[in-house]
């Protein structure tokens, strides 16, 4: 029998073979605002578990068919989420004790107070409560770190991925699809899906019944819908499965929603719950903030790629951006300025001696321009002291390779430049970093953005040591060859760079000693 049907109230399972037990317990509780059921064995309260869900079983130890410690065991096999207490008839505290173990939650002696069972039903569910926030604060504390990450990608698709993980992963949903707005079209499409690990994906996910959806979002109504009641929100419920939890979450930014995140569940016993419902929202508000970045990007990319004239130079003019970035970073220091464009010089000086074709050359160029580029995310003032880096700094100046190819992928016209950057620390002897690549595992442009790099920085000022003299730094280049650099390329080099020299000097340019 079923008293109560508000939504709020805990629910608790009454099992006992003896009727007037059952009544007497259901009556109680449901007195104290619970929502009660019974049933008279352990094999109908398994029926029963995994028909709804409940908070809480009281259960008899010995009963037919299938008694207390046995249901202790299938509710444990089955991961159902519930609290139990085992009501002992036969008074010995072992029988509690071995509950207790199995997995019990409390155990009460019959003869029983009705007081002290409502009591140990209250105490067991504030327990459950407090589990739950608990649970709820550290998912909250993972989906920030998720949403940090997704703000620091420049990739779209990266970003939904993160946020398709991140859902999969929080509210153990069985499937979960992102649809983007078209902004040339205006018409919602599914841009990315995914299934649980071990999920057998539907032949088809469920398409969202627009209208429903944006009726609800309009009024800023939390969506969030069980089994039948879920289905006015899909425009082709699923036939196949039957659903049980239906969430959809919009994205928005500046009140726009620009796209939504569709999740289902389709496990019996998961149902999705406000709590987790808020911490999506959390993640939807600040993932949309970051798809409509990654969004801008891609524009200027395919704009990059239409070629046509207007087009062309707001393409030109991002990459303007991003090279006007990477000087604006040299500018602010003073031991750096000018290092990069030399570095490009070096560096094309070698792409010449190698007789690279003149696009290839071109890219070394840039890669020579841009191989620092990932020092924009750290705080230069602090590596440019005087004396040795501490461990700490150190590891911190070795990650800007890998920020600078975070910062070159999303741009297709500038993922050529990305082996000058990610590469131009790994050494010829595998010593290097981040990768430990050796010999010509390292990309080529690598091998020479690193050659002209290290010569810059010996003939040049730094904050701990005077500049050196070109005839210090060849030596230093010719004895580090084969172990550090590509000896081949340090010999056209030092053959290169003399010829330049004695150009300059022919001409009368002043160049370092
Ligand atoms: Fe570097
Ligand atoms: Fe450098």
């Amino acid at each position: 029998m079923e008293y109560h049907l508000h939504e709020e109230s805990p629910r608790v399972l009454v099992v006992d073979d003896e009727k007037v037990i059952r009544e007497i317990l259901s009556d109680f509780l449901t007195m104290e605002g619970y929502v009660v059921r019974t049933v008279e064995d352990g094999q109908a309260a398994l029926k029963e578990l995994q028909r709804r869900s409940y908070n809480l079983v009281i259960s008899d130890l010995k009963m037919p068919n299938m008694g207390g410690l046995e249901l202790l065991e299938k509710i444990a096999e089955g991961n159902l989420n519930v609290l139990t207490v085992i009501m002992t008839g036969f008074g010995t505290v072992e029988t509690a004790i071995q509950a207790m173990k199995k997995g019990a939650y409390d155990y009460i002696l019959k003869p029983f107070k009705v007081e002290e069972v409502v009591h140990i039903v209250q105490r067991g569910l504030d327990h459950q409560r407090l589990q739950q926030e608990n649970m709820q604060l550290k998912e909250a504390v993972s989906i920030y770190k998720i949403s940090e990450a997704i703000a620091t990608s420049l990739s779209l698709d990266t970003i939904l991925e993160l946020i398709l993980d991140a859902t999969l992963e929080e509210v153990q949903a069985d499937m979960v699809a992102l649809w983007l707005q078209d902004p040339r079209t205006g018409q919602f499409e599914e841009r990315m899906s995914k299934a649980q690990a071990g999920v057998e994906t539907l032949p088809r996910l469920p398409g969202p019944n627009l209208d429903e959806i944006f009726n609800h979002y309009r009024l800023d109504r939390p969506l969030l819908a069980h089994g039948i009641k879920a289905h006015r929100f899909l425009s082709d419920p699923p036939l196949e499965k039957r659903l049980v939890s239906f969430c959809s979450i919009p994205l928005k930014v500046r009140q726009n929603v620009i796209g939504m995140l569709n999740v289902f569940s389709f496990t019996k016993g998961n149902k999705f719950n406000e709590g987790q419902r808020k911490m999506l929202a959390v993640l939807g508000s600040r993932a949309a903030v970051s798809i409509e970045n990654a969004r801008l990007y891609e524009n200027l990319v395919d704009a990059n790629l239409e070629l046509t004239g207007a087009n062309q130079s707001l393409a030109e003019n991002f990459r303007q951006t991003i090279v006007g970035f990477a000087h604006a970073l040299e500018e602010s220091d003073r031991y750096t300025r000018g290092h990069s464009e030399r570095v490009s010089g070096y560096a094309r000086l070698i792409a010449e001696g190698l007789d690279m074709k003149d696009k290839e050359v071109e890219t070394v160029v840039w890669s020579g321009l841009m191989h620092d580029i990932g020092k924009i995310g750290i705080r230069y003032e602090k590596l440019n002291k005087p004396g040795k880096l501490t461990p700490e700094e150190m590891a911190m100046f070795r990650t800007h390779p890998a920020k600078g190819k975070r910062i070159l992928e999303p741009i297709p016209s500038m993922r050529d430049l990305i082996p000058g950057c990610y590469c131009h620390h790994e050494a010829w002897d595998g010593s290097g970093y981040p990768l430990g690549l050796c010999r010509h595992n390292i990309p080529l442009i690598g091998r020479v953005v690193a050659v002209a790099d290290t010569y810059d920085a010996m003939t040049s000022d730094r904050a701990y040591r005077k500049a050196l003299p070109h005839e210090v730094a060849v030596a230093e280049l010719e004895r580090c060859a084969d172990i550090q650099f590509d000896p081949q390329l340090v010999e056209v080099f030092l053959k290169k760079i003399e010829e330049y020299r004695k150009r300059s000097r022919d001409a009368g340019i002043d160049i370092p000693r």
